[in-house]
């Protein structure tokens, strides 16, 4: 007997899912980078926004809920469609291979636990425990001046740069977003959407250990 299957249980569903609440995702990220340019205007410019931020709770912790439910939910349907996909590996019935899908599947399979491992150590280091509690600006740049805290930093942010960049270019595709005449700025739209968050990102520890942002 048929039953109605819910968006949550299709493959399409999942994949529904994965694209927006990456969308989420992909505009926190957005928004973090540009208020973490404040580096760039000195302490009291950056330790300013933070207090402003804190200041306003109602907006953080609603940020912070959604952003919980948007990584709980992107995990779990990239749990489920990886566990689908592994049985449907064993079937006769797959016949050929789509090798950039296969590629971009496999990119975001190692992307995307080191992305979450990257995002556990940030959170430890910058907001649960800091060294300098309140000093937002001292906590960033004296932890960067440490090449391995910096390399830490870096690895994630290649990671995100990979995971942001098929991630982008496949919820195109999820979503529908795949009008011929678009089709062919869809891979630069991805590009430039993940090379101006990844470039800047990337920036931050690399200014710091170059000795142009010191405290
Ligand atoms: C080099 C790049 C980055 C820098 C310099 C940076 C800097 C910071 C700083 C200073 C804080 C603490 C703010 C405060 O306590 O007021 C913070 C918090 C946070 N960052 Fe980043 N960040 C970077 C990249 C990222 C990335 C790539 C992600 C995720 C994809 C991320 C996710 C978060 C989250 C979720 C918080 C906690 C926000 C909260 O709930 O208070 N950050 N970051």
């Amino acid at each position: 007997m048929q039953r109605a299957l819910t968006l949550h249980q299709t493959t399409i569903g999942k994949k529904v899912i994965m694209a927006l609440s990456g969308a989420i995702l992909v505009g926190f990220t957005f928004g973090h980078f540009l208020g973490n340019l404040n580096l760039y205007r000195g302490s009291e410019a950056l330790n300013g926004y933070a207090e402003t931020l804190r200041a306003l709770p109602a907006l953080l912790w609603t940020a912070r809920v959604v952003l919980l439910v948007a990584v709980g939910a992107h995990i779990a349907a990239a749990y489920s469609l990886w566990t689908r996909n592994r049985k449907a590996r064993g079937s006769r019935y797959e016949h050929h291979k789509d090798l950039a899908t296969d590629y971009a599947a496999r990119t975001m399979y190692w992307s995307g636990p080191i992305l979450l491992l990257y995002i556990i150590y940030h959170l430890l280091h910058l907001t649960i425990l800091p060294a300098h509690p309140g000093d937002v600006y001292r906590n960033v740049v004296e932890g960067f001046q440490n090449p391995l805290i910096s390399g830490v930093y870096i690895v994630g942010n290649l990671a995100l740069g990979f995971h942001i960049f098929h991630g982008i270019y496949s919820a195109f595709q999820t979503l529908g977003i795949n009008h011929p005449r678009f089709n062919a700025y869809r891979r630069d739209l991805a590009i430039a959407i993940c090379a101006v968050i990844t470039i800047g990102n990337l920036s931050f520890p690399i200014a710091v250990l170059a000795g142009l942002v010191t405290l």
